[in-house]
């Protein structure tokens, strides 16, 4: 899978892209990740790359024909644009999904990671200062994505976040099972976590995990997982896929008590 990430910052990516999983993720060819210097396309003599909001306001706004250059030029169309400086040339119709990280955008979730991952190519926007001329968002953004509820000072976290999530989804990067059971997997949170020794400081292990029943050790990460959920996230079980089994299991632990959301299965 390719991430084109068009940032003012590329110096940001060394450290996340350049060590661990995903770097050992691109020396084995599973996957690209094409950092693109916005300020490259810059067109005056101080390569400037912002400037005043029209109207007034605080702070500084992303030129629009600076950030199309650059789109352009990822996207195989930049001798293109270049002749023709007076006219919006649209972006090829046939082209990997343009992303721009916005506080403004969609809630990022595992659901929209497993989505985009399906993609073999994708165009990643980082936004600085207060942000991108809303012309270019409205021409060349297929879709504005949030990491959270809060303001960055640029896209670029945002983009290593949606790179890190969607890539070790593509098969290969992980070990196969590695993603099967994990938190928000299926709406569901991961059961707990135990490594040698067996006794750590006096604190041993659930005695289920050593007993050798297979079947035993799955029911009894499967309930960790009910119950981690139904304590932490509760909201996540409206939209989890639950049994009749698990349903009476989360009653047994309050689900559907005046203090946690009501089990909808129960009305
Ligand atoms: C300081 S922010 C701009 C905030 C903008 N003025 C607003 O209020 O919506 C600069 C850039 O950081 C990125 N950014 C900030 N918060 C983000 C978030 N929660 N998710 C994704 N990107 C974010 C966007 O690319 C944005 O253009």
């Amino acid at each position: 899978m390719r991430f084109d990430i068009l940032t003012l910052f590329p110096a940001m990516f060394t450290g996340p892209f350049t060590e661990s999983i995903l770097k050992r993720a691109q020396q084995a060819g599973l996957l690209d990740i094409v950092l693109h210097d916005i300020r490259a396309y810059a067109t005056d003599k101080h390569k400037s790359t912002d400037d005043y909001p029209f109207g007034g306001g605080a702070g500084m706004v992303m030129k629009p024909e600076v950030l199309y250059r650059a789109l352009a030029e990822v996207l195989g169309m930049g001798a293109v644009v270049q002749a023709e400086a007076e006219v919006l040339v649209p972006l090829p119709a046939e082209r990997p999904p343009v992303l721009l990280m916005s506080p403004a955008g969609e809630p990022f979730t595992q659901g929209m990671a497993e989505e985009l991952a399906q993609a073999p190519r994708l165009v990643l926007i980082c936004g600085h200062y207060e942000g991108i001329d809303e012309r270019v968002r409205e021409c060349c953004v297929d879709r504005e994505i949030s990491i959270g509820d809060y303001v960055l000072t640029g896209g670029e976290l945002a983009a290593m976040v949606i790179v890190d999530a969607v890539a070790r989804l593509q098969p290969g990067v992980l070990a196969a099972a590695s993603t099967d059971e994990e938190s928000h997997s299926d709406s569901l949170l991961e059961y707990p976590h135990y490594t040698r020794p067996a006794v750590w400081r006096g604190q041993p292990i659930p005695a289920v995990l050593t007993s050798g029943h297979h079947a035993n050790v799955h029911r009894w990460r499967h309930e960790q997982r009910l119950l981690r959920t139904l304590q932490r996230r509760p909201d996540l079980l409206q939209r989890a896929v639950l049994s009749e089994q698990d349903r009476e299991y989360l009653r047994r632990h309050g689900w559907g008590t005046s203090l946690l959301p009501d089990d909808p299965a129960a009305s």
